[in-house]
C-alpha cells in the first residue's frame, strides 16, 4: 500500500495544498507551527478514516468556510483507489472511489505505524500509559485479544461497583464470590495473551534497538499476581490473591491485583530504560517497538505499512538517524522534521505556513 497524492482544502492551517509523495521516504520539514503534523494527521485520515490526534475531529477545520476536505490517490494490492473526507460540525462524510462508505473500509486501517512525540510516554509514563499502548498494539496483533481485554475490563467494573456499593462492610456481599470468579478467568486468559504478545513482540523489537544504540533490549511483565504456565493455575493464582485481600478490598472499595494494576518494565542492559536510559535510548526503545509491531502487522496482511513518524529524529544523532532510516528501507515513510537533513534518495517538501512546496518544482 502507499500514498500517491493527497489533496487539502480548508484542513487546519492548509487553505488549499497538496503533494504528489514519493514511493519511498518522504521527508516534510518547516519550522515550528508550519503545518508539517497538519499534514501527517491529513494522510492518516484519508488513509485510515480518523484523526490521529483528536477524538473531536471538527477541531480540523479550517477558517475559511464550515468544512474541511481532504482527497487522496492511494495504490493498494497495485490498484489505485480514491478516499475522501468531508468534515463538518455535524460529522463526517468517507468517501471510496466516490462512494459513501464507513470507516471500517478504509484500506489503510491496521496498515499504519504512527509515531508521534506523544508516544515516549509509553517509557517517561505511567503504568497506566504503558498498559494502554500495549493493549493496543495487542489488540491489532493477537487474535482475540480484543474480546479478553473487554471481557476483563466488564468483570472488574462490575466487581467495583460491587466492591464500592459496599466499602467498608466486615463480611463481603453474597454476589462477590460470582463476580470473584469471572473476574479470575477473566485475568488469567488476559494475562497469557499478554504473555504471548511480549514473545511475538520482544525479539523484533530488540533486533531493531541494537543497531540504534548498541544495547539489549528486554520487556519484562510485572504482575501483581504470580502468573504461571497453565491458565487454570494462573487463575488459582489470581483467586488466592483476591482472597487473602479481601479486608482491604472492602476497606478500599476496589480490586486491588490484576491485570489491570500491572506493568511493563522496559530494560536495557538489564536496568529500568524510564530511570538508566537516555533520551535518546527511550526514543529508540519506543521505535523499535513501532518497527517490530510494523513488521508482524505486515506477515499478517501480507502488504507492507506505511510509516507515518512525527518529529522522528529529534534527539536522535547522525548515525541513529540513519540506523532508522534503515530499519524502515522498503516501506512508504512519512517523517516530519525542522530541519532538512542531508539524505539521498528521498522526497523533500517544504512546509511553511500552511502551503507544501515540493523540492525540485513549484508544488502541487
Ligand atoms: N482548525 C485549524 N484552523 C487553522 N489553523 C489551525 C487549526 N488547527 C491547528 N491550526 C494551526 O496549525 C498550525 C500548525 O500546526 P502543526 O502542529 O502542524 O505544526 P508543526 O509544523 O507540526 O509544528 P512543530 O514543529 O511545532 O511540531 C498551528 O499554528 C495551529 O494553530
Ligand atoms: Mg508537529
Amino acid at each position: 500500500m502507499r500514498v500517491k497524492e493527497i489533496r487539502l482544502v480548508n484542513f487546519r492551517n492548509y487553505a488549499a495544498a497538496g503533494l504528489e509523495a514519493g514511493p519511498g521516504r518522504n521527508i516534510i520539514y518547516g519550522d515550528n507551527g508550519a503545518g508539517k503534523t497538519n499534514l501527517l494527521e491529513a494522510l492518516h485520515f484519508c488513509l485510515s478514516g480518523s484523526s490521529c490526534r483528536t477524538l473531536r475531529e471538527e477541531e480540523a477545520i479550517g477558517p475559511a468556510g464550515d468544512r474541511a476536505l481532504l482527497h487522496a490517490v492511494l495504490t493498494v494490492r497495485e490498484l489505485d483507489v480514491e478516499t475522501g473526507v468531508e468534515i463538518t460540525a455535524a460529522g463526517k462524510r468517507l468517501t471510496l472511489n466516490g462512494r459513501e462508505t464507513a470507516r471500517e473500509a478504509f484500506p489503510g486501517r491496521g496498515g499504519i505505524v504512527l509515531f508521534t512525540p506523544e508516544d515516549l510516554l509509553v517509557v517517561t509514563g505511567s503504568p497506566a500509559e504503558r498498559r494502554r499502548f500495549f493493549d493496543r498494539l495487542f489488540s491489532t496483533l493477537i487474535p482475540g485479544y480484543r474480546g479478553a481485554l473487554r471481557a476483563y475490563q466488564r468483570a472488574l467494573e462490575q466487581r467495583n461497583t460491587l466492591l464500592r456499593t459496599c466499602r467498608g462492610a466486615v463480611e463481603p456481599p453474597t454476589d462477590l464470590a460470582v463476580w470473584t470468579e469471572a473476574l479470575a478467568a477473566a485475568a488469567s486468559s488476559l494475562y497469557h495473551l499478554r504473555l504471548k504478545g511480549l514473545a511475538l513482540l520482544t525479539p523484533g523489537a530488540a533486533k531493531v534497538f541494537r543497531p540504534l544504540t548498541g544495547k539489549r533490549l528486554a520487556i519484562r511483565y510485572a504482575s501483581t499476581v504470580p502468573l504461571r504456565e497453565d491458565e487454570a493455575a494462573t487463575k488459582e493464582q489470581v483467586l488466592s490473591a483476591l482472597a487473602a485481600l479481601r479486608t482491604d478490598e472492602l476497606r478500599h472499595g476496589q480490586t486491588l491485583v490484576g491485570p489491570a494494576r500491572d506493568d511493563f518494565i522496559l530494560l536495557v542492559e538489564g536496568k529500568q530504560l524510564r530511570s538508566h536510559g537516555s533520551r535518546g535510548e527511550q526514543r529508540a526503545a519506543v521505535l523499535a517497538l513501532k518497527i517490530a509491531e510494523a513488521e508482524l502487522l505486515e506477515k499478517q496482511r501480507g502488504e507492507g505499512v506505511i510509516y507515518l513518524l512525527d518529529d522522528v529524529f529529534s534527539e536522535l544523532d547522525g548515525k541513529r538517524r540513519l540506523a532508522l532510516l534503515a530499519a524502515t528501507e522498503g516501506r512508504q515513510t512519512f517523517i516530519t522534521t525542522t530541519c532538512k537533513p542531508a539524505l539521498k534518495e528521498a522526497a523533500f517538501f517544504r512546509v511553511e505556513n500552511g502551503t507544501i512546496t515540493a523540492e525540485g518544482d513549484a508544488g502541487v
